[in-house]
């Protein structure tokens, strides 16, 4: 099924930002990528050939940029998508560990979902804040930063019973349209963990 047949608004909205020509069509990729994520969680193959048909473009080259970015999701997931940098400095801060313990605790791999829908996880390459590893990020909301084995227990059974994610920084990922620079003019010394969490989607 379509996933745009019923949201023209939608579609002309984003369209909108680009120029009216060839190029500018194509350029609304990934503000498209972005609204079939966050209303499934992840972006099929029926979604993939029907942007690529939007934009006048193949699905191949839409995969091959999905690809290219760790935040697009070609699989199912959980309602909180667990991404744990394992580069270099997260490395060196114990990554390797806290990817066991993670995957332990929720036993789950990459590719699936845990039973009750709640997680996924995945292993990332660096996610530009290495001087608070090891670290993880959780959905599109934000960074847990200096991740100890005690504080990401604490996280699991949080968002477990129901809790929200409160970031210790938030990634300014573009929802809406728009990035979320009112998040980032809130920052104070970098950090917004007194923020209130941002809706899930879906
Ligand atoms: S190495 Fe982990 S955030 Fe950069």
């Amino acid at each position: 099924m379509p996933y745009f047949t019923d949201k023209q608004t939608v579609l002309e909205d984003i369209f909108s930002r680009y120029p009216q020509t060839e190029q500018g069509r194509r350029s609304a990729l990934m503000p498209l990528l972005r609204e079939v994520q966050n209303a499934l969680g992840y972006v099929p193959e029926a979604q993939m050939e029907e942007i690529s048909t939007l934009i006048g473009t193949t699905a191949t080259e839409v995969k091959s940029v999905m690809s290219f970015y760790s935040t697009y999701h070609t699989i199912p997931t959980g309602k909180w998508h667990i991404q744990v940098c394992a580069t270099l400095s997260c490395a060196l801060a114990g990554s390797d560990a806290l990817w066991d313990d993670l995957t332990e605790t929720l036993e789950t791999v990459p590719g699936e979902v845990t039973p009750d829908k709640l997680f996924s996880v995945q292993k990332v390459e660096c996610l530009g804040s290495c001087g608070t590893a090891p670290m993880l990020q959780v959905s599109d909301i934000g960074y847990a930063e200096c991740v100890t084995r005690k504080k990401l227990h604490t996280l699991l059974e949080h968002l477990k019973n129901g809790g929200e994610f409160v970031p210790d920084t938030r990634v300014p990922v573009f929802m809406q349209g728009g990035q979320q620079l009112d998040a980032l003019e809130n920052e104070v010394g970098g950090r917004t963990a007194d923020l209130e969490p941002l809706p899930m989607p879906g």
